[in-house]
């Protein structure tokens, strides 16, 4: 496995590569990274994973500097998962002195995470806008996990009429059903416990959907009764359009149920996809 450090290296592996398949990393890699990964060594010629801590999609009171770091750890679980290579560029590298231009998603950045911390989705785009332009993937792999953030992205590929192909993928779970997440790793035991509730009401809300519950005001009452225990504190629970990730306020064939909440000092996201499949989007 190759690693490569600065946007020249990338241009030079690149003109041998064939098709990329791409992943974008902030590092900390889990299982459903490399779930990620998996499905770029299998659909591309060369998977190619990202490892960059992005400073500009961190507010100022947010966990920047103490997010966890483990190069040597993810480059030898890239290197078992059969990445051909990875991409490691320090902040100059991407954010070059005199650096200023930002890449502005429209109203499907404004809800949600875009509303709960202002110019985090200007601060994505334009980081993944930059390793398009370096790596020049033909498909890019996405997590549903991170679900504003995969329709921010696709939404920006076709606009800025990319070419690359961007693919979801399904949230990767620990068996009790907390969706995986590097900043799982800030939760004491007990707090690990009590961050179960976020899915349970998902599934909760899921299960009546599934019998044929379709009001908006329901399903989110439902993920509130379940999620909302001891420890965890609810920021937003939200039923929006797939698609545009308004807010529906009636029945519709398909929506997509988010939450956020503090459990600790982690701030954990998650959601569940209703009466459609991650992969139909594109
Ligand atoms: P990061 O949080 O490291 O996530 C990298 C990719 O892994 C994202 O596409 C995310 O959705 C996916 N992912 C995370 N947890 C997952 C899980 N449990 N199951 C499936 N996929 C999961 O998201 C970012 O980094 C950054 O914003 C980035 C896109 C790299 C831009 O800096």
């Amino acid at each position: 496995m190759k690693i490569l450090r600065s946007v020249a290296d990338v241009r030079a592996w690149r003109a041998s590569a064939g098709r990329v398949g791409l992943v974008p990393t902030m590092g900390a890699l889990h299982a459903g990274h490399m779930s990620l990964v998996v499905r770029a060594v299998r659909e591309a010629d060369a998977a190619i994973a990202s490892i960059f801590v992005n400073p500009t999609q961190f507010g100022p009171n947010e966990d920047y500097a103490s997010y966890p770091r483990r190069e040597a750890e993810d480059v030898a679980l890239l290197e078992k998962h059969a990445a051909a290579a990875v991409f490691i560029p320090p902040v100059a590298e991407i954010y070059p002195p005199g650096d200023a231009t930002r890449v502005t998603p429209g109203s499907i950045a404004a809800p949600l995470e875009g509303a709960a911390r202002p110019g985090h989705f200007v601060g994505v785009a334009t980081v993944v806008a930059k390793l398009f332009a370096i790596m020049r993937p033909d498909t890019a792999f996405f997590g549903q996990k991170d679900f504003q953030q995969l329709r921010v992205l696709q939404t920006m590929a076709r606009d800025l009429r990319f070419g690359a192909d961007i693919v979801g993928c399904p949230t990767v779970r620990e068996p009790d059903g907390l969706a995986l997440s590097s900043r799982n790793a800030y939760l004491t035991a007990e707090q690990r416990r009590d961050a179960v509730a976020l899915s349970r009401g998902l599934f909760a809300a899921r299960e009546i959907w599934t019998r044929g519950e379709r009001e908006p005001g329901v399903l989110r009452h439902r993920v509130r009764e379940l999620a909302g225990k001891d420890g965890v504190a609810l920021e937003y629970v939200s039923v929006a359009d797939p698609m545009t990730l308004a807010e529906l306020d009636a029945p519709a064939d398909t929506a997509v149920i988010s939450l956020a909440a503090r459990v600790g000092k982690a701030r954990l996201i998650d959601n569940v996809l209703l009466g459609m499949d991650v992969a139909d989007l594109r």
